[in-house]
């Protein structure tokens, strides 16, 4: 796909429900007892992916455009699968389903797509292991296909060496199947939707600081979710507003959870104009954001504000390409095992687009400033690469081209469809 610099961009948008809180509606609601409705669910492959797993395991999942309802049947209701699960390109499926399969009565083997079978899955096989699971990678890799025998768990306190809300939240669950609680403690919180909506459904779990607990054995009840828009998804249109000149858009209905909303102050302390309106704290808060074409200089971005904006890093490369002076980015190692090597592939594609930019063990330097030109970018079939470089291409001069760019269809379908709308 073909992109060019555009004059302004005005109008309001509606990004979809956020990819997190879509996996975990359907796991949970899987799990429990009685009809969980979804409203505002993520029609994205990858939480696709989730609901054809379910249903392999028995699950009845009723997908009608207004609503998703899940017939769940309890903590023990999920069957053996008589095929291999496919997880595609989505490593929340992958590693959250790790934690329910390894508390089951049955075997069970996962796989997905080339990108998922390199992805490091060490950081669950050591947690579930510990806690008594049986849980092999198929090639002896650490890496998918994963067979899991399912086998009795024990609680453990478990101390990631990763801000990881996949490993956490994969042990979490097996301490549902365990027998005594079960402890998580991470370097730097990373996003709570599982420890928010396992309590809505009815689990016993605290969280403080650092660490949640769970304990085992809950019952949990169908619940009514409305998925919030997805800031992950928002984080493009915040940036293409602060970016591009005389700009100014309202985003509708973002969930700005505290462990997810990095990206705003990040914008914000690099001098960008955003302003929450309709805020909403019931369960996840919201609100929407209307964003304003601002200057922007560099930041540096380190420490425990990683997670809070993990997957909104590529897009924050082209705002600190884009702005005066010199931004740095610290303890960012795990964009290296993102969908691609996401600190190769922005300083690839960066350096081609004009910007001085250097890659680091841990992140990147960027000295930003330079004006951009167009070029050819290769998505990595990664999702947010490609949105990152539309965003670039709006003000890079002359055309800019994204080979694989319909890998938008993991995260945000009609992403190019809603950019297109507001550009002037
Ligand atoms: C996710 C957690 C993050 C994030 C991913 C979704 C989740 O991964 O990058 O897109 O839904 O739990 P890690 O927890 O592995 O950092």
């Amino acid at each position: 796909m073909k992109f060019r610099k555009i004059n302004t961009l005005k109008g309001e948008v509606t990004v979809p429900g956020d990819k997190s809180i879509s996996h975990r509606a359907v796991m949970f609601g899987s799990l429990a007892e009685g009809l969980t409705e979804v409203t505002n669910f993520l029609q994205g492959a990858d939480c696709l992916s989730t609901i054809d797993a379910f249903r392999k395991m028995g699950i009845e999942i009723e997908n009608n455009p207004e609503k998703i309802l899940i017939h769940g049947k309890g903590l023990h209701g999920l069957k053996a699968p008589s095929l291999v699960l496919d997880m595609g390109n989505s490593g929340t499926t992958t590693r959250l389903i790790s934690g329910i399969l390894a508390g089951q009565d049955f075997e069970s083997t996962l796989t997905g797509d080339a990108s998922i079978q390199k992805r490091p899955m060490r950081r669950i096989i050591e947690p579930l292991s510990m806690m008594g699971a049986n849980i092999v990678s198929v090639n002896g890799n650490d890496c998918a296909p994963l067979h899991i025998a399912g086998s009795p768990l024990h609680g453990v306190h478990y101390h990631s060496k990763v801000a990881s809300a996949q490993v956490k939240s994969a042990v979490l669950l097996a301490g549902l199947y365990a027998d005594g609680e079960t402890l998580v403690t991470e370097p730097a919180l990373s996003r709570n939707h599982t420890e928010i909506m396992l309590r809505y459904f009815g689990a016993e779990l605290d969280a403080e600081d650092k660490t949640a607990r769970v304990r085992p054995e809950p019952r949990l009840f169908g619940r009514k979710i409305h998925v919030p828009g997805d800031i992950s998804s928002a984080a493009y249109f915040i940036a293409a507003g602060l970016l591009v000149p005389g700009s100014e858009i309202l985003i509708k209905n973002v969930g700005i959870n505290p462990t997810r909303d990095g990206i705003l102050k990040v914008a914000r302390e690099m001098g960008g104009n955003i302003t929450l309106l309709n805020e909403n704290y019931n369960g996840e808060p919201t609100a929407d954001l209307l964003v304003k074409h601002s200057t922007l200089h560099g930041v540096t971005i380190e420490g425990d504000i990683i997670p809070t904006l993990i997957d909104e890093l590529p897009v924050i490369n082209i705002m600190a390409a884009c702005a005066d002076g010199t931004t740095v980015i610290h303890d960012a190692a795990e964009l290296k095992v993102k969908e691609s090597n996401r600190i190769d592939v922005m300083v690839q594609y960066l350096s081609a687009m004009g910007c001085d930019i250097t890659g680091t063990d841990d992140g990147m330097i960027i000295r930003g400033g330079q004006p951009l030109h167009g070029t050819t970018v290769d998505s990595h079939l990664d999702h947010r690469i490609a949105m990152s470089f539309a965003v670039a291409s709006l003000v890079a001069d002359g055309e800019t081209e994204i080979k694989g760019s319909d890998v938008v269809t993991i995260s945000y379908p009609d992403f190019y469809k809603d950019l297109a709308r507001l550009c002037r």
